[in-house]
Parts: structure tokens; C-alpha cells; sequence
């Protein structure tokens, strides 16, 4: 946390459409973020800079491991990345459109189409069976029933899972529930799945399993990967790992 003088305080960034200025950028990118900061005011005088200054390229098709410290920014970067939230300042383009600044429905438009995400915790909705869970992104998308069908099957059985297609969530291990948030999280062939320590609850084994199906999935659907992991051997079944501290990127390393 950061103690600011009047003066200093003006100089935050605001939020405007005005900012997003057109950037030279990388053709074989999926995801890049320019001086890409989130600051959040506590109370009067006091900030906290949870995102200082990020930019970085993620080309079409990469896995990428994110890894620092608790607070350090890495689901505050996701968040921006994902669309689930705007920043204070800077651009975030996917595939080439700035978000940063879209208004709530373009941005549902990208949650819904363009961006599959795993959690820590599965979120799977638990009166749902597996089928239905992984169907309802495409519920959301308002696809027709056939084409939601064929897709929550093919994808609950990339994922192994066609034999627990009726069970609830209550009904399956953690990996298993955890398999079918992947399912979930690309049965709309998003450009982007975004992880935010997918394993975080699962034992080493399983989620070593998990991990091992979204780089398979990756290899074979070529959706751009990046996800968030405290655990060192996890980040390095990435291609890539970068490292954030108070909010900036001081690091990325090929594994
Ligand atoms: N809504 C908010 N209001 C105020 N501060 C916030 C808010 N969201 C996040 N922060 C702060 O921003 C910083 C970065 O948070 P973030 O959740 O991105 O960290 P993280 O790297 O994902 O940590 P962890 O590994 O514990 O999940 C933290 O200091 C956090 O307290
Ligand atoms: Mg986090």
C-alpha cells in the first residue's frame, strides 16, 4: 500500500475511450497489453497499485504459466485479460481489438465467445449435471440445441468424462470436477482459456492430470493458454512462465 500526497494523486490515470490510441501491433499476437494498470483507491490519500505497468505479448496459440507472490497482481491481470474487469489505464488487445475500454455488453459479448476460464474452486453450478454444466456457455451464447449437444459431448469426451456426463458436480472427485470446468471452459472454442490456479485445490497428482489435459487440449485445439500457478512444477509444464512482483512483470522464462 502506497501513502499519496494531493499532488501525486492527481496524477492517476483516468479511465476514458480517449486513451486508446491506435498501437503497432505484433500480427502473430493473441493477447497484448501495453502499460496495462489497475490502482485501486482504499480511502482518501491511499492506493494500492495492483497492476503497475504490464505489458507483454502473448502470441496465438502459446501456453503461458503466470507465477509471484499472493497479491503480487496475477488475478488482477487475468481479470483485465479475460475481460472480467476494465483498467485504470493502458490497452488490452485480443486478437488485435483493444477491451480495455469496451463498454459491459461488448465485453459479455468477449466472456461469452472469445474467452474460456477455468477457477481455483470450479464454480460449476452444483443442481447442473457434468453435460449441463459443460452445455451452458452455449445456453448463454444462444446456439441451438443440436449443435449444443454434439459440443458437450465431444467435449466432455475430450476430457475423459463421457461416462459422467449425468452425474452432479457433488457426485464427482475434484480432478473430475475440475475436468469438466475445462470442458466448460472450451466447449465454445474460445480464442483464449484463461486458468487462475486451476489446481489450487487438487493434490499434486491430480492436478499434475489436469494440467497435463489443458496443455494436451492446447497442442490440439491451439487456443492461446495462461494460467496462474503458485506451484513451480505446474508453471513450468508451460512453454513460458513469467513473473509478476508488486504488480509489474519482472521476469518470463522459456521452460
Ligand atoms: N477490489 C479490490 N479492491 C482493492 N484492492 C484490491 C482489489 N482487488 C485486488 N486488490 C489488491 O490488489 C493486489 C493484487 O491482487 P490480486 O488478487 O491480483 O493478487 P494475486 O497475485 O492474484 O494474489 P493471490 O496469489 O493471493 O491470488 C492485492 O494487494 C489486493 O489486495
Ligand atoms: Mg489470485
Amino acid at each position: 500500500m502506497v501513502k499519496l500526497k494531493k499532488k501525486e494523486r492527481d496524477k492517476i490515470p483516468a479511465t476514458t475511450r480517449e486513451e486508446a490510441r491506435p498501437r503497432e501491433l505484433d500480427p502473430d499476437a493473441m493477447i497484448q497489453t501495453f502499460d496495462l494498470k489497475k490502482y485501486y483507491q482504499i480511502t482518501e490519500g491511499i492506493i494500492v497499485k495492483a497492476l503497475d505497468g504490464v505489458s507483454l505479448t502473448v502470441k496465438k496459440g502459446e501456453f503461458i504459466s503466470v507465477m509471484g507472490p499472493s497479491g503480487s497482481g496475477k488475478t488482477t491481470l487475468l481479470n483485465m485479460i479475460g475481460a472480467l474487469d476494465t483498467p485504470t489505464s493502458g490497452e488490452v488487445y485480443i486478437n488485435g481489438i483493444n477491451i480495455a475500454h469496451m463498454n459491459d455488453e461488448e465485453r459479455t459479448y468477449m466472456r461469452l465467445n472469445k474467452i474460456g476460464f477455468i477457477f481455483q474452486f470450479y464454480n460449476l453450478v452444483p443442481v447442473l449435471t457434468a453435460f449441463e454444466n459443460v452445455e451452458l456457455p452455449l445456453v448463454f451464447a444462444d446456439k441451438p440445441k443440436e449443435e449444443r449437444e454434439e459440443k458437450a459431448h465431444r467435449f466432455l469426451d475430450l476430457v475423459g468424462l463421457g461416462d459422467r456426463k449425468d452425474f452432479l458436480p457433488s457426485e464427482l472427485s475434484g480432478g473430475e470436477q475440475q475436468r469438466v470446468a475445462v470442458a466448460r471452459a472450451l466447449v465454445n472454442e474460445p480464442a483464449i482459456l484463461v486458468a487462475d490456479e486451476p489446481t489450487g485445490e487438487l493434490d499434486t497428482v491430480t492436478g499434475m492430470q489436469v494440467v497435463r489435459l489443458i496443455q494436451e487440449l492446447n497442442e490440439k485445439l491451439k487456443q492461446t493458454t495462461i494460467m496462474v500457478t503458485h506451484d513451480p512444477d505446474i508453471g513450468a509444464m508451460a512453454k513460458k512462465t513469467l513473473r509478476m512482483r508488486d504488480g509489474k512483470l519482472f521476469d518470463s522464462v522459456l521452460n
